[in-house]
């Protein structure tokens, strides 16, 4: 059986100022009427032979979980909450352990829950692919072809043909630019998606190997937790004293059982407005305008209004103009990324 395991820790700063700290970008509706999260439970669901899904989150995120699954009608999940966040192995680590109790042979299918699949059917035919390889024992990652040197991806070295899939030559996580460059222009390489397929027994079996303090500490924490109704509420003492790190420096990096199915579905991880911009659908001119918003003589342009006020745009080109209620963003597109550094300095300034 697939457990769908949804990683939604994340707080999503570059899409200030829609994404704050206490509702994050993946659970808005950013792209059509449901969020980011309810459309990855979505999409995992489909799939064939899949049981409830495993959230992992944040605490102060656990009403805002619970309502959008209620809201789906989703019943049966596990809802794991860390009291403070350690990146993606430990909480990785702590839904295995949750899919162990359930089936000695699971098999995890890891979904950020802030990306967008625009082409669903190519992603469960990738799931499809890549579950035989997972069964044999293989970490599997879902290979995405680069369109640019970008520097906040890890990158994939095909190797050796398997059946369904490729070996992992090399991984290789957050290169800098000129390596980036240097992998783009070789041709050999793939965007590491961030979902990843493997049996959960597997996954502690690496993780015991190359981070075995990660694995010590979530044990602990998960062997002290308390469950109450969907809710797994994880020992902070114990959780706390786990080192920080991604499954990609901890594990991918240094495992020699990485294996790459590759997918073309449509994926985005919205890192940013200029990459929502991008994965919209777009108007004749361009333009992805969402609420209350007139735009005259303006092209590729990204407009939102707040519920209560209409924008308006005339002759400019290239923008992002994001209103909400207590804050309005207007930017050049391709500066987007640098949502960012605003957002380090109203943090600097309290
Ligand atoms: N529960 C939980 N706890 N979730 C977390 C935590 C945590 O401490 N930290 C991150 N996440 C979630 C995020 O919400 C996101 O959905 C996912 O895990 C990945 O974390 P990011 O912080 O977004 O990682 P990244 O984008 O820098 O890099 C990863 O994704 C890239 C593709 O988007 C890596 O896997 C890269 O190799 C990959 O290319
Ligand atoms: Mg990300």
């Amino acid at each position: 059986m697939i457990i769908p395991v949804i990683l939604s820790g994340g707080s999503g700063t570059r899409l200030w100022p829609l994404s704050r700290k206490n509702l994050p970008k993946q659970f808005l509706p950013l792209a059509g009427d449901s969020s980011l999260f309810q459309q990855t439970v979505e999409r995992a669901s489909q799939l064939g032979d899949v049981g409830a899904p495993i959230v992992v989150c944040s605490d102060d995120h656990r009403f805002l979980v619970a309502e959008q699954l209620l809201q789906m009608k989703v019943g049966g999940a596990s809802i794991i909450l860390e009291p403070a966040p350690r990146n993606t192995a430990p909480a990785i680590a702590l839904a295995a352990l949750q899919a162990l109790q359930r089936d000695p042979d699971a098999v995890m299918l890891v979904l950020p829950a802030d990306h967008l699949i625009g082409d669903t059917a190519s992603f469960q035919h990738a799931v499809e692919q890549a579950l035989p390889v997972a069964t044999n024992d293989w970490l599997v990652t879902f290979g995405i072809r680069p369109e640019a040197a970008e520097t906040g991806f890890g990158y994939i070295r095909r190797g050796e043909a398997l059946e369904h899939a490729f070996r992992v030559a090399q991984f290789v996580e957050k290169p800098d630019a000129s390596t980036a460059q240097r992998y783009v222009d070789d041709g050999g390489y793939d965007w590491n998606s961030g979902m990843f397929m493997f049996k959960a027994a597997r996954y502690m079996e690496e993780l015991d190997r190359h981070a075995p303090a990660i694995a010590a500490a979530v044990r602990a924490a998960f062997a002290r937790a308390k469950s109450d109704l969907d809710f797994v509420r994880i020992d902070p003492a114990t959780f706390i004293a786990s080192p920080e790190d991604s499954i990609d420096y901890a594990v991918m990096e240094k495992t020699d059982r990485a294996a790459v199915v590759p997918v073309s579905c449509g994926w985005s991880d919205i890192g940013s407005w200029a990459a929502l911009w991008a994965a919209a659908d777009k108007d004749d001119s361009g333009n992805r305008l969402e609420g209350d918003v007139i735009a005259i003589d303006s092209r590729n342009c990204l407009v939102r209004s707040s519920e209560r006020r209409l924008v308006a745009t005339i002759g400019v080109d290239d923008l992002v103009v994001i209103d909400t209620p207590d804050a309005t963003l207007v930017a050049s597109r391709e500066r987007s990324q640098d949502v960012k550094k605003l957002v380090d300095q109203l943090k600097a300034a309290g």
